[in-house]
């Protein structure tokens, strides 16, 4: 397969995007595979230096191969005229972000997704929490938080690949070179979150109360120093008319 012009799939577009490919091997091999496989159609374009997933895939494949090239980014419905799709293998390639929606209209059908070999910090179960699929998640950058965590939760993983999943970064210094799922085995990122909130409600409602007591303590001296005042004023007045006043005042401050 030199040149993809002389197979009957990509069509004209795919193959102009894929004309000045030197080690490009963009097949269908579905041809191939049907009589040994039970008809199922593969679409190999490996190591083809694609920057994004080709418009032009035959909507029939059941196995889609984009595996070791440059595509950075998964747009909304990159997959979606692929109603068939049962297995896509995206490993090896330089994805750092995954729109949610990306994998729009798979959910049903897919069965492997391989992620693995990229360049994701994080993910959110958006995107493919969705999916029945089998992912593999291991060999990227993982950012060790909540976020994956719950990711991680959401989705199914590939059979083995779970001690793949390393943090390559983390709030904590000792998490950082770890496998993720022993990391979670005794640490609750999701937790941890909701302790700070728990903490910073804490604060918020001290603050409160402190005001309540000091407004309270600042109105008992006032009243302390008005009720001193009568006082002195009652002891200045003549002492018939001083005690009558003073009882019915001591009465009503106890
Ligand atoms: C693929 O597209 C053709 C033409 O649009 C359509 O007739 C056919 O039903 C589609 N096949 C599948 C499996 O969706
Ligand atoms: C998952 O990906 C890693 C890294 O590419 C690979 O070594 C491993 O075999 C894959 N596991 C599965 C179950 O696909």
């Amino acid at each position: 397969p030199s040149s993809c012009g002389s197979w009957p799939y990509p069509s004209q577009s795919s193959c102009r995007l894929l004309s000045n490919l030197t080690l490009g091997i963009c097949s269908p091999a579905g041809k191939t595979r049907e009589s040994t496989k039970g008809g199922l159609k593969t679409f190999r374009c490996s190591h083809a230096r694609l920057t994004e997933v080709p418009k032009d895939i035959p909507n029939d494949t059941h196995k889609l191969y984009l595996d070791s090239n440059r595509i950075p980014f998964l747009p909304r419905d990159a997959f979606r005229d692929l109603p068939l799709l049962l297995e896509l293998d995206l490993s090896h390639n330089s994805i750092a972000g995954i729109e949610s929606g990306a994998f729009r209209g798979l959910a049903d059908h897919l069965r492997s997704l391989d992620l693995s070999s990229n360049r994701l910090v994080s993910l959110s179960k958006e995107a493919v929490g969705h999916l029945k699929a089998k992912v593999n998640l291991s060999d990227n950058p993982w950012l060790c938080d909540c976020r994956l965590q719950e990711l991680i939760r959401a989705v199914a993983l590939a059979a083995g690949s779970a001690g793949g999943i390393v943090c390559e970064a983390a709030a904590l210094e000792e998490h950082v070179g770890k496998a993720f799922l022993q990391v979670i085995a005794h640490t609750d990122f999701c937790n941890a979150y909701k302790r700070t909130t728990d903490i910073a409600m804490l604060v918020t409602m001290f603050g409160w109360f402190a005001m309540v007591i000091s407004y309270l303590v600042y109105y008992v001296r006032q009243n302390q120093e008005d009720a001193r005042r009568h006082l002195e004023y009652l002891k200045s007045l003549p002492s018939k008319q001083r005690r009558s006043e003073e009882s019915s005042t001591v009465s009503t401050v106890v």
